[in-house]
């Protein structure tokens, strides 16, 4: 071998060592924010979340106020979830609310299918099933291990109350404190 090339050789095997134990020791945001996060405003926004599968698309949501469309995507782990069963510990949700573009009245312009038509995102909301993230909150507003945040466009926290949050979705205790479960399952196919 070349004196130069020999000289390397631990360098190297060195570096190629160092990259493998970085790798191995890196999770995805995805699962550090499921071992870090256990209260209600505690989850943040996952960097690459509009990279995970889709949830829904476009829901339409012209009876909220303000007049919204809606994105949702879940984590894989949520997504491999079967139909029948709970979110395994760990899903993530990501939920974009977006206005809708409305005329000088107020009134929205819809397209020519008679849709609304999105317009500025508004707000995010993040909601994860955490081990043990049910366990401080109020019983009353208890919906199992699930937590909940809101952000604003800007990134900062949205003034929306977590327990607002709770209060909707204790309605849904029959399908895991989720929504639009039934839907998801449907379009997945399984
Ligand atoms: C007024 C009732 C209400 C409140 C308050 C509410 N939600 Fe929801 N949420 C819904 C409905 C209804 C859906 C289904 C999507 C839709 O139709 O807009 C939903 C869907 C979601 C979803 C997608 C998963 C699912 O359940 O289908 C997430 C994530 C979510 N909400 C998070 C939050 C967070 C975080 C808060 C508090 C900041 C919150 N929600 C407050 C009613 C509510």
């Amino acid at each position: 071998m070349n004196p130069m090339l020999k000289k390397l050789m631990p360098v190297a095997i060195i570096l190629m060592i160092s990259i493998a134990i970085a790798f191995a020791n890196s999770p995805s945001p995805a699962s550090t924010q499921t071992v870090t996060a256990k209260a209600d405003g505690e989850l943040t926004i996952p960097k690459d979340y509009q990279s995970w599968p889709k949830y829904l698309s476009g829901i339409q949501r012209p009876d909220a106020n303000p007049k919204q469309i809606r994105e949702i995507y879940v984590n894989q782990i949520g997504y491999d979830t079967t139909q029948g069963h709970p979110f395994a510990e760990g899903t993530l949700f990501v939920m974009e609310n977006y206005g809708v573009k409305l005329d000088a009245t107020g009134n929205p312009v819809l397209d020519a299918s008679g849709q609304l038509q999105k317009d500025k995102l508004l707000k995010t909301f993040v909601m994860g099933k955490v081990k043990d993230g049910g366990k401080s909150v109020d019983p009353a507003l208890a919906t199992g291990d699930w937590v909940y945040s809101a952000y604003l466009a800007s990134g900062e926290k949205a003034p929306d109350p977590t327990t607002g949050c709770r209060g909707c979705h204790l309605s849904q205790k029959e399908k895991d404190w989720v929504y639009r479960y039934d839907e998801f399952f449907q379009k997945k196919g399984k």
